[in-house]
């Protein structure tokens, strides 16, 4: 994107999975390594933005100038967003955040005893719908991680959670979603499909994804 596209905007971003400790040594997690997140946040710091990054542990170097906010579990990461929320002026929500989390957390080490164990799982707060239902003049992109019926899938997700726009990720393509360097997107605002871009890397992604956000900004979201 055009640098000082950005300029005067605070920007959150989302990357990265969250762990869900089962006990002290085992949790739950997915493939998510941050890289999408950590290209949107880079690339926005390049368009001039103000930018903090809300991260699931990685591997990753944090790019110049983003401020980064370390959490592990989905609750951590929903506490450090919604803090967040009101001096956002544009909200990316990259992370891989998990839908359910162990019931309870066993404060020792789980032994191994019978030849079954079952773990009980609950739900999570779904981060992006609670910032949906709070947003006022935030503009809020969510994505959509699908391995069928993207287009249907994604436009549900982005009226549900009440999105400006969505990434649609079917991440069963090659070339597509975790842990490589590219990702193959189809982005879409309430109408239905705005740009189905070829496979590119994840810093040509978020370049885009930028460039349409900022595009649909209105002026006063800078105040
Ligand atoms: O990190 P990488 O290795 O580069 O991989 C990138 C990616 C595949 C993780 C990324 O491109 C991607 O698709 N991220 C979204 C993954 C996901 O969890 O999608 P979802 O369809 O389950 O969730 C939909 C949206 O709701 C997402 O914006 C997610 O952040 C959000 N969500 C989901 C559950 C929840 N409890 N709270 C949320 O906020």
């Amino acid at each position: 994107g055009e640098p000082g596209r950005l300029e005067g905007m605070h920007v959150l971003v989302t990357a990265g999975g969250t762990v869900e400790r089962i006990d002290p040594v085992r949790y739950i997690t997915n493939d998510s390594s941050g890289k999408m997140g950590y290209a949107i946040a880079e690339e926005a710091v390049r368009m001039g933005a103000k930018v903090t990054l809300v991260s699931g542990p990685s591997a990753l170097p944090v790019p110049c100038g983003v401020e980064i906010v370390r959490i592990q579990s989905a609750l951590d990461m929903r506490e450090a967003v919604l803090s967040r929320l009101e001096a956002s002026h544009l909200i990316v929500k990259a992370a891989a955040v998990a839908d359910y989390r162990p019931a309870v957390v066993a404060e020792q080490k789980i032994k191994k005893k019978s030849d079954s164990l079952t773990l009980e799982l609950i739900k999570n707060p779904d981060i992006l719908q609670e910032i949906g239902t709070l947003k006022k003049h935030q503009f809020v992109v969510g994505f959509a991680a699908e391995t069928e019926a993207l287009d249907e899938h994604a436009m549900d997700k982005l009226s549900r959670k009440n999105c400006d726009l969505i990434v649609g990720n079917d991440v069963s393509q090659e070339g597509a979603g975790f842990s490589g360097d590219t990702n193959v997107v189809r982005i879409y605002d309430r109408n239905g499909l705005v740009e189905a871009l070829p496979i590119q890397s994840k810093k040509d992604v978020a370049r885009r994804l930028l460039e349409l956000a900022a595009d649909r900004m209105p002026a006063a979201a800078r105040n």
